[in-house]
Formats: structure tokens, C-alpha cells, sequence
């Protein structure tokens, strides 16, 4: 019989190769196929999941039919209830650190990143980190963007992206030094009007989908129990262009002249990304995401 994690990424065409990190890129691929999204599969993998890298997220409609939304951690329900809660659309759970923690998953993300390396002969990912999402057919993630590289596996529903230009207006430099410095949670100004401006793709189960490092973008499940597998990569370009963003956020920080990342060259961005190796071990920034998550899990009981 066919292992099925072989050959997990068919072949790119021309185009699909030159779009790859520079615009983005729908892509199919076989991960449905392993069974490793079914959901006795899932049920099961909810009831041993470690509770510190699982987070549930409750919502709930006020009279208005407002939305609010309450983060908590697992309790003590089965899996195949928690399972049963999602589809219904009250709640939606990620799982981080699937890599590690579905070690059958950690084996096809490692296969499927050996499949785009062999579609791009020169992406070489020195780190993975998987978060497996499984959310309501009415769920939706704020406009954002992500320090790291980011390959989205679409596995069961329909979910619908928008990925907006990585321009001054969308996505200022900024805001992305803060993001860098962890200064603030990866949520930036958005306006609904710049949706005209944005590439948007619809993701059907095998179907995959990239982005520019730092493109900002945001989701809307479109229909079903959505089931999509999130990897953030870290190549050495990568590293060393969020360690290059983290120094100028300093520089900024003391009034010193800062270049437009866009015009600063890869050797120039080493030069920064050195630099902040001292910087952190110096401890120039407070990390205030720590501290705000600290603060947020006190007050808040298990909730499901
Ligand atoms: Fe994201």
C-alpha cells in the first residue's frame, strides 16, 4: 500500500513557483488524506491534549446580538463533546504545537514542507510550529499579520481569506517593529474599504495557501466545522528580517534614523539582526504580551 504521507504537495506550475513568498499562493495538497483530521481522530486527540497548548474560545450573543468572546482553558468535557460544541458554533479550539504534540501530524508537516522545498529548491524551513484549528462555520479572525512564515492547510469546511499588499498603508513598518518587540498583540488599524485592495481566495479541503512574509490578511469561515492546520516557518531569511524589524524598533524607540525595511539589503538586515542579539540580552523591551496574558488567565476560570 501507498504511504500517504509521501507525496503530499503535487507539482507547482511555472506560475505557482514564482508567486511562491511573493504573492499569494493557492497550492493543493493530500494531508486529508492520512485520516489525521476525522473526527474520532479529533476527539480523541482533544481528550489527551496537554491543557497549557490548548486553547478553547466560548462566544456568546448578548440581546443585541452582539458578540463577546471568553477564552478559557479545557475542563472536563469529552472530546467528542467539545467536538459537537464547535460544529454548533459556541466555541472554536486551537491546538498549538502540533508538531510536537500529534506526532503522526508532526510527520506530515515535515513531509509537506520536504514537498514545497522540492517545488522551491531553495526554501530551506529551519523551524516549525503547527497550530491545528478547528472552529465554527460562522467564526472569523481579525485583519493581522504573523512574524513568521505562514502555510495554511485547509483540511474540512470553506474558509475565505483576504491578503492585503504589504505597503505603508496596510502594513506599516511600525507596526511591525511593535509586533517584533511583542509590544502589542498582532491585531493593526484596519479599514473596510481596503478589502477592494486585497487578493481574496477561497480555501476548499486540499487546499493550501501562502502569503508574503508579513502580508497582512484576515479570515472568514464560509461554511461547515472548518479544520485548518496553521504552520509558522522560520527560514534564516526570515529569522534575521524579524530580528532586523526588533533592532529598528529600539533604534526608533531612542529617536536614531531607521531605513525602510523594503530599501535595507539582506547583508544590511544581518548587521540589524546581530545587533539584536545584544539588544534582547540587554532587555531593552519589556514583553508586554506575557504580562497581559498573565493577567487575562487570572481572572478567568476554566470554561468548558
Ligand atoms: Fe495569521
Amino acid at each position: 500500500m501507498k504511504d500517504p504521507m509521501t507525496d503530499l504537495i503535487p507539482a507547482w506550475t511555472a506560475d505557482q513557483k514564482a508567486a511562491f513568498r511573493k504573492a499569494p499562493l493557492t497550492f493543493a495538497h493530500k494531508m486529508v488524506e492520512t485520516g489525521l483530521f476525522e473526527d474520532e481522530a479529533l476527539a480523541a486527540l482533544l481528550d489527551r491534549y496537554p491543557a497549557e497548548l490548548y486553547d478553547i474560545n466560548l462566544f456568546d450573543f448578548d440581546a443585541d446580538g452582539q458578540m463577546h468572546m471568553r477564552t478559557g482553558v479545557r475542563g472536563r468535557l469529552p472530546g467528542a463533546e467539545v467536538l459537537a460544541g464547535i460544529k454548533e458554533g459556541r466555541v472554536w479550539v486551537q491546538l498549538r504545537r502540533v508538531e510536537q504534540h500529534y506526532p503522526e501530524l508532526g510527520r506530515a508537516i515535515h513531509a509537506a514542507f520536504d514537498g514545497i522545498s522540492a517545488q522551491s529548491p531553495g526554501f530551506k524551513a529551519i523551524q516549525l510550529n503547527g497550530q491545528l484549528i478547528l472552529s465554527a462555520p460562522q467564526a472569523k479572525v481579525p485583519f493581522h499579520a504573523d512574524a513568521p512564515g505562514v502555510v495554511l492547510f485547509h483540511m474540512r469546511g470553506r474558509k475565505r481569506l483576504w491578503v492585503y499588499p504589504m505597503d505603508e498603508q496596510h502594513m506599516p513598518q511600525v507596526g511591525m517593529e511593535n509586533i517584533a518587540l511583542k509590544q502589542t498583540t498582532e491585531d493593526l488599524p484596519y479599514r473596510r474599504d481596503w478589502d477592494q485592495n486585497a487578493i481574496v481566495c477561497e480555501l476548499q479541503p486540499g487546499q493550501a495557501l501562502t502569503w508574503p512574509l508579513h502580508a497582512p490578511h484576515r479570515v472568514e469561515n464560509v461554511e461547515g466545522f472548518n479544520v485548518s492546520l496553521s504552520v509558522d516557518y522560520q527560514t534564516w531569511g526570515t529569522r534575521i528580517t524579524n530580528g532586523a524589524f526588533y533592532a529598528n524598533g529600539i533604534l526608533r524607540r531612542r529617536g536614531l534614523p531607521v531605513a525602510a525595511m523594503s530599501k535595507t539589503p539582506m547583508a544590511a538586515r544581518a548587521a540589524l539582526w546581530a545587533a539584536h542579539l545584544g539588544m534582547k540580552r540587554m532587555g531593552l523591551v519589556e514583553d508586554r504580551i506575557a504580562n497581559l496574558k498573565r493577567s487575562f488567565e487570572l481572572g478567568e476560570t476554566p470554561a468548558a
